[in-house]
């Protein structure tokens, strides 16, 4: 559903533009589709949580998790929020980087800071 909005407000502000200029599709290249930065407020069930399981889940998760870090439930997302705050804040080229080769988009890495700062809730 999410996807459907944000495919049509993507389009709709393509259309401001010249299609061959469409600054969106550019960052979205770049940084993977993006959540709405007006989204920062939002809580854990509704943009954190579905954002890292995308983003994050393939890789940590199973019986052998990257980095040996589950990153699955919400106690493990709390857990790790600091050490993967850091990690996805990194320049993208940087060593250690989170996701790797696949940088967040910035209003990704803007919602998980405010996650942290509102006390982690699981709302
Ligand atoms: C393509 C696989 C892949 C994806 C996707 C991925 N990671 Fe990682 N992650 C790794 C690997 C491999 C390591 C171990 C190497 C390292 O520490 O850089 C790692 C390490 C980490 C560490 C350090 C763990 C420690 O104990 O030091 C954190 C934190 C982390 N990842 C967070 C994340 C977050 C948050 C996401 C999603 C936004 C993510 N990762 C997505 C592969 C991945």
């Amino acid at each position: 559903m999410r996807v459907n909005v944000w495919v049509m407000a993507t389009v709709s502000v393509c259309a401001l533009f010249s299609l061959e200029a469409c600054y969106y599709d550019v960052e979205w290249d770049l940084y993977g589709p993006p959540v709405d930065c007006g989204q920062v407020e939002a809580g854990y069930s509704a943009v954190i949580e579905p954002m890292l399981s995308l983003n994050c889940k393939g890789c940590h998760s199973g019986t052998y998790p990257d980095g040996d870090l589950l990153l699955t439930t919400y106690e493990e997302h709390v857990a790790a929020a600091e050490m993967s705050l850091e990690r996805i804040s990194r320049p993208a080229t940087a060593t250690g980087a989170m996701p790797p080769g696949a940088p967040l988009h910035p209003c990704n890495v803007e919602a998980f800071e405010q996650w942290i700062l509102n006390g982690k809730l699981d709302d």
